[in-house]
């Protein structure tokens, strides 16, 4: 079938999600808004897209989009999600981060609950060649057993340190988190609306005993020197009998005979086809209800809580035991603490 697909946010990050149709047989963009009309004139231009409008519900209720993009900023995605929700649309592809703090991380968790909506979260990584080779590779045992998990991204973690942290969670096979013992310093709000720690780490252990380290913020490695502030995600997985390691402009792995094999990778290029395989996932998740996609809005929300985690940690020096129940008020609470 051919799916009907219509994006919310016509700014920064939503050429992304357009470019990836040319990659696409299964769907096409047929509508797009924007509160901002010449934004979404401008997007609906360039990508040849029929349906302009300046609001979400009208959008819905005139095209009956089968899946949304949902491209805007993560303080407003609560309530589009609900809406989204409460009209019946059957998929969404959401942006990151799917949270901002403990409050809205409840709301979703709820609304996950009872939704008959199949909300993705955009973290295309999870998508990209690379990465699916290795977890084929680590799947199929070709590193032994899985024994730490090393990812960091230099922007911060509600910026980066989610698309690496969502990774971690990729190759420690989703396995549930046990404890999260976290030092945060520093406040950002990036851009206005992604409040998050200036510089973050989190060592975390996974209920099968998998050790991993989350790194997001300044300190973090730079993988290399003239890429900009984003360009620094990575992530690499040690087991008892091999490695496997990703950057964002390169990879590297241990050889069945011994030493290493290495690559470089053109991550513009690779990073639509990582687009164009998280949508057909949601694509595959539509038209098979046992297909669910591995950034659906659960896996998220438990990795959210993981951020959620290294907050409380900070403000009570203290490993957290997982799954905890943050107070609404988390973030607020973390702010205080690095300003007293
Ligand atoms: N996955 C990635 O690689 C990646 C890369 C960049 C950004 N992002 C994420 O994408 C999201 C959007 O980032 P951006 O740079 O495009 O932001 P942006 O501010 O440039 O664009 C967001 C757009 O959403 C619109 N908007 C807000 N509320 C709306 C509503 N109710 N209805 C319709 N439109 C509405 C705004 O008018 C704005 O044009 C952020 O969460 C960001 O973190 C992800």
């Amino acid at each position: 079938m051919s799916f009907k697909c219509a994006v919310v946010g016509c700014g920064g990050r939503s050429g992304g999600h357009a470019d990836a149709y040319r990659l696409i047989k299964r769907g096409k963009l047929v509508a797009c808004c924007d509160l901002n009309k010449k934004l979404m004139d401008q997007f609906a231009e360039r990508y040849q897209i029929p349906g302009r409008y300046t609001d979400m519900m009208e959008m819905i209720q005139k095209e009956r989009p089968d899946v949304l993009h949902i491209v805007t900023p993560p303080t407003v995605r609560v309530g589009l999600m609900r809406r989204a929700m409460d009209a019946g649309v059957p998929g969404a592809i959401v942006e990151k981060p799917i949270c901002v703090g403990g409050k809205d991380y409840k709301e979703l968790v709820a609304l996950e609950k009872k939704s008959k909506t199949k909300f993705v979260v955009n973290h295309q990584l999870r998508h990209q060649p690379r990465i699916v080779e290795f977890l084929d590779d680590v799947a199929q045992g070709k590193i032994g057993q899985v024994r730490f998990i090393d990812a960091s991204a230099v922007f911060p973690m509600a910026g980066q340190g989610v698309h690496v942290l969502d990774l971690m969670f990729a190759f420690a096979g989703y396995n549930p988190v046990a404890t999260v013992f976290g030092a945060s310093s520093g406040y950002d709000d990036i851009d206005g609306h992604h409040p998050t720690s200036k510089t973050a780490e989190c060592l975390i252990t996974f209920a099968n005993g998998i050790r991993a380290a989350l790194q997001a913020g300044k300190g973090a490695p730079m993988v290399d020197p003239s890429a900009p502030g984003w360009g620094h995600k990575r992530v690499a997985v040690y087991g008892t009998n091999g490695f496997r390691y990703w950057w964002m402009q390169g990879w590297e792995k241990s050889a069945p005979s011994g030493g290493t094999e290495r690559g470089v990778t053109d991550y513009a290029a690779v990073d639509v086809q990582a687009q164009a395989g998280l949508t057909n996932a949601m694509f595959d998740w539509l038209e098979d209800d046992k297909k669910v996609s591995p950034t659906n809005l659960k896996t998220s929300l438990d990795q959210w809580l993981v951020i959620l985690a290294g907050y409380l940690s900070t403000i009570e020096s203290r490993p957290v035991d997982m799954p905890f129940d943050p107070a609404d008020d988390l973030l607020d609470q973390f702010v205080k603490h690095v300003r007293s």
